[in-house]
């Protein structure tokens, strides 16, 4: 009789332990920088998870971040504009600076402490649930800075009536590159998790004299390195996959054919088009195609979309592209994607194929919105698991009270296995309620991040003439800082 009650027991854990699984969580999320044609009330937050304001400046004096720029001033009221139109997404604030006044403010213990209680400060006061910092240069001293953000956070959500800030960066897309190292346990331990950016060795200095996808997922041909490698290499630093979420980029590189004949990958070029943009907006790409009727290849080997119009060769991301990079994402056991930017987006193409990858993955869901499901790090997630899983833990123990009860009054005594089980049972339960802490990692090379959307702002009257946008002549002015934006990118 024992025995059959204890392999009832045995079968009831077993249940329960593959449930958790079930509810894994996903990020969606999507950068927002200021571009003045693009009104922070046009972003679909349906579509997102959560969404991030770039960017609050650093002061060089009193190293606390500021949104005193006009771009930046946005993100004041980013919260609240974007909860219309989907009050679960959660909203982090970005902090992006110069590198030199990022170093310094990292290496001295008061200008950390003014930085993180300047910082919590800030995302409290404008509404934000996280915080995330942009940066990819000087990696001495980020360790310590981020054990005493995430110290700092933790102490603070104990006073606070809001729920605990997450704490993200923006990492390089391998842990170890040009010579500086991440200090990957730190990453690991004190953020909730790391948005890996694409690879940047591809612009070792300004564009290789051949055809190449920055964004490439994989590269066959391993002359230049891909998105693949470097998130392998942040796994095997010891960063989980599930602090990992995948970039997407809204946005694609330009080179200058050496043959316009001569057009695939690796084809030899003279780097970028010669005075005129060397990344586009996808919107601007879309233009193009649809003015120049050019045919879009999608190579699947590499998992990106080229074209060629003229002279010019285009390396982007399509909707196949991100598709195959969602599904890459969900097979690694990532934790999710993030987009630069989304003002980038074409009608949400990009964005609507994203999240649709997923709900194919999830078993055919439909609902487009669903971004309750994947409210990570947030409260709110383990209400809605303690709703569920609260009567499932009242049945177990009133189940288990039933057979405790019945099995005394069969035997009298002699209980302690049963028991045993029961509370490990009950234990294991416990484990499973409180949802698996999600921590990141944060960095921010805004600078360059920066530049981009500026110039994007710059040309943006130019798109709808192809040869305007491609050729040279008409932008000069920003190329140098394109060049050097591009490279951090
Ligand atoms: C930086 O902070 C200092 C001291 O708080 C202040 O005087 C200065 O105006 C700030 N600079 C900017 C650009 O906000
Ligand atoms: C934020 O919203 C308030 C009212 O909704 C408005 O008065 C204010 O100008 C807005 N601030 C910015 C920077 O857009
Ligand atoms: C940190 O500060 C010390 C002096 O306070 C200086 O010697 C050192 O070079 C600084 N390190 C960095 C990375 O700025
Ligand atoms: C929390 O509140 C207590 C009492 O008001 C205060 O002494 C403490 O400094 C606060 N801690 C933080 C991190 O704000
Ligand atoms: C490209 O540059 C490399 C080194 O900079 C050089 O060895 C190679 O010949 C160049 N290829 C072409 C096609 O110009
Ligand atoms: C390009 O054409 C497609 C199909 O006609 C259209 O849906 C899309 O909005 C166009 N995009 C741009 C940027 O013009
Ligand atoms: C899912 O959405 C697509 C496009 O939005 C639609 O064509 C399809 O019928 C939907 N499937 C289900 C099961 O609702």
């Amino acid at each position: 009789m024992s025995k059959r009650i204890i392999f009832i027991l045995y079968i009831l854990l077993i249940s329960f332990k593959s449930q958790p699984s079930k509810a894994q969580p996903w990020v969606r999320v999507g950068y927002f920088f200021y571009q003045d044609y693009f009104p922070i009330s046009n972003i679909d937050s349906s579509l997102f998870t959560h969404l991030i304001c770039g960017f609050a400046d650093l002061n060089s004096t009193s190293y606390e971040p500021s949104l005193s720029g006009s771009a930046n001033l946005d993100c004041s009221n980013f919260t609240k504009t974007v909860k219309k139109k989907n009050p679960s997404v959660t909203t982090l604030l970005s902090i992006a600076g110069s590198a030199s006044v990022l170093s310094s403010m990292a290496n001295d213990s008061v200008h950390r402490r003014s930085f993180i209680d300047s910082s919590i400060k800030m995302a409290r006061h404008f509404g934000f649930e996280g915080l995330d910092l942009w940066w990819v240069d000087d990696m001495s001293n980020l360790d310590i800075l981020f054990e005493e953000w995430q110290d700092a956070i933790t102490l603070e959500a104990r006073n606070s009536t809001g729920s605990k800030l997450i704490l993200t960066a923006v990492v390089n897309y391998a842990p170890r590159i040009h010579s500086y190292n991440y200090p990957v346990e730190s990453i690991q331990q004190h953020l909730d998790w790391a948005h890996v950016r694409l690879c940047v060795d591809l612009f070792p200095d300004r564009w290789p004299n051949f055809t190449a996808a920055p964004n490439a997922l994989y590269n066959p041909s391993s002359t230049v390195c891909s998105m693949d490698l470097g998130i392998t290499a942040w796994i095997k630093a010891g960063l989980s996959a599930k602090k990992i979420v995948m970039f997407l980029p809204y946005y694609g590189a330009v080179w200058t054919l050496v043959n316009p004949k001569v057009n695939g990958i690796g084809a030899p070029a003279t780097g970028a088009p010669e005075g005129a943009k060397p990344l586009l907006t996808y919107t601007e790409i879309k233009n193009n195609i649809n003015l120049s009727r050019a045919k879009v290849t999608f190579d699947k080997n590499y998992v990106v979309n080229y074209f060629t119009m003229e002279t010019s060769w285009i390396a982007f991301d399509d909707v196949e592209s991100i598709q195959t990079k969602v599904s890459y994402a969900k097979e690694k056991g990532l934790l999710g994607y993030w987009v630069w930017q989304v003002a980038y987006d074409d009608n949400w193409v990009l964005s609507q194929a994203a999240a649709h990858e997923l709900e194919g993955n999830k078993g055919g869901q439909n609902n487009s919105a669903a971004p309750e499901v994947n409210k990570v790090g947030q409260n709110k997630q383990s209400y809605s698991l303690v709703f569920i899983i609260l009567p499932i833990i009242a049945a177990v123990i009133i189940l288990l009270l039933g057979l405790v009860i019945y099995f005394r009054w069969m035997r009298k005594r002699k209980l302690k296995g049963v028991e045993l089980a029961g509370n490990a049972a009950r234990d294991k339960m416990k484990n499973r309620i409180v949802p698996q802490h999600i921590q990141l990692a944060v960095r921010n090379d805004e600078e360059l991040s920066k530049l981009l959307g500026s110039v994007t702002i710059a040309n943006r009257g130019v798109l709808p003439n192809i040869h305007q946008t491609l050729l040279p002549k008409k932008v000069g002015k920003g190329k140098g800082a394109i060049g050097s934006a591009s490279q951090e990118f």
